[in-house]
């Protein structure tokens, strides 16, 4: 019965263009404006459709006249299939067995997973600078769907709040994978043209890009694009001295390191990198490409010692192979992002998209690390 009535609404939803009504609480949240302290910002206000529901401003200012936020607001596309924080094995140069962090939500990864994430936003002194959560709770209730919480206590108001944004980020049009190169993985080889296929090249071979920046499946069935690591390209520094994943988990080597990020919809969202001191991506190419040669043009980066000078910094790519790889950024941008109607504010969902139901399976809560405990075989 529960199926029948679940792909019923999904019909319905898909012909009416609406979502389930946990996530339609979730975008009514999302576009409020009127939680904030002072009122005047909402998740939409740092996260814009327009830019792949990034910012495209190099950091944030808070509701709070005056305070600013450190790091440049990340796309929200494909967020909600970053996988929970883990602890994966692998061996260091030394042959000895380690355990690095991967995954988890937040550009340092401190949140465990969206659940965790969707929280902080309301009550970061530099965002929405909510109090507590009764003065959440409260808000939530006055608002026009405030009947969605009659009957609940204040942490169970503010829980189901969290858990319809998630499910909101879940939907189907933050993970339309149709871009360009979709169609070229689906078998449209004239998807691409001939510089971004030759990009392509570059980025899975010489570049080597796609060590990080994943081009088969790991966490989900289509390419994301990242493998959910931390590593730390040497950003130029700018504003604020930031730990990055380092400051979570408190070991030195993981000082200045940062999640490697899905790069759909990268096109669209400038400017770059965690504190995005780089502006276009012609310029992030020529960093990759010669930052260990042109140390003057760059300048200072925070955490020099963990900087990774084994795969970038100098690739010895052409000026042609940059240029390909920038053509090709663009293949990655979804077709739905581009040009969203007027009057609409969201994207449009693609046809064939799997419904979150559908796609369930993935999204089922995984078990909690203490990233700060020692890190040894057999302790985790
Ligand atoms: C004042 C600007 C601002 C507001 C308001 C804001 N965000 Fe963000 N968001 C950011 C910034 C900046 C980051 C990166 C912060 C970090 O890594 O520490 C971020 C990160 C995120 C991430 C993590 C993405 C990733 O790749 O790990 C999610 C998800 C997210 N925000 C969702 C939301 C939701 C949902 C709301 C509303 C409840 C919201 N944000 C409100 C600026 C904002
Ligand atoms: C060793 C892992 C690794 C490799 C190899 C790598 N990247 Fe990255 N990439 C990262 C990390 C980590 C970041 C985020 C760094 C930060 O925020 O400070 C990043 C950021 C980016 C960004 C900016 C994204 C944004 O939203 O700010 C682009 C574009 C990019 N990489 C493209 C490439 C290309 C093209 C190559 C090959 C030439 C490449 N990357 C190779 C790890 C890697």
């Amino acid at each position: 019965m529960k199926l029948i009535v679940l792909t019923w609404f999904g019909l319905v939803g898909f012909l009416l263009g609406v979502e389930p009504p946990l996530a339609d609480l979730g975008k009514q949240i999302f576009l409020d404006t009127a939680l904030s302290n002072p009122p005047g910002q909402g998740c939409i206000s740092c996260h814009s459709p327009k830019a792949a529901f990034a910012d495209p401003r190099r950091v944030s200012p808070g509701a709070m006249k005056g305070r600013m936020g450190r790091r440049n607001a990340p796309s929200l596309m494909y967020a909600a299939l970053i996988p929970p924080q883990r602890l994966e094995d692998t061996y260091d140069e030394n042959g000895e067995l380690e355990y690095i962090v991967e995954g988890g939500l937040f550009l340092d990864g401190r949140a465990h997973d969206l659940l965790d994430q969707v929280r902080h936003p309301f009550f970061d002194k530099n965002e929405m600078n909510i109090a507590d959560e009764e003065e959440l709770a409260g808000k939530l209730r006055k608002r026009d769907y405030g009947k969605e919480f009659e009957g609940l206590g204040d942490k169970e108001v503010n829980e189901k709040a969290f858990e319809a944004l998630v499910a909101f980020l879940r939907e189907p049009l933050f993970r339309p994978f149709n871009a360009r190169i979709d169609e070229y993985w689906a078998g449209n080889k004239e998807a691409l043209s001939l510089s971004e296929r030759r990009g392509l090249d570059v980025f899975q071979t010489s570049g080597g890009c796609a060590t990080c920046h994943l081009t088969g499946v790991a966490s989900w069935p289509k390419p994301l694009l990242t493998d959910s690591g931390f590593d730390n390209l040497g950003a130029p520094a700018i504003g604020k001295i930031d730990p990055g994943l380092g400051g979570i988990t408190g070991k030195t080597g993981e000082l200045g390191q940062f999640k490697v990020p899905s790069l759909r919809n990268v096109a669209l969202t400038a400017p770059y990198l965690h504190n995005g001191s780089i502006q276009t991506l012609k310029e992030v190419m020529e960093f990759y490409n010669k930052r260990d040669l042109e140390p003057e043009r760059w300048g200072v980066t925070n955490y020099p010692g963990t900087v990774n000078h084994e795969d970038m910094g100098n690739l010895e790519l052409t000026d042609q192979e940059v240029d390909d790889l920038v053509a090709l950024m663009d293949a990655f941008t979804d077709r739905t992002l581009v040009g969203i109607p007027e009057g609409r504010i969201f994207p449009e969902v693609p046809p064939g998209v799997p419904t979150t139901e559908e796609r369930k399976a993935f999204f089922i809560p995984k078990r909690r690390h203490d990233l700060t405990a020692p890190r040894r075989p057999g302790a985790e």
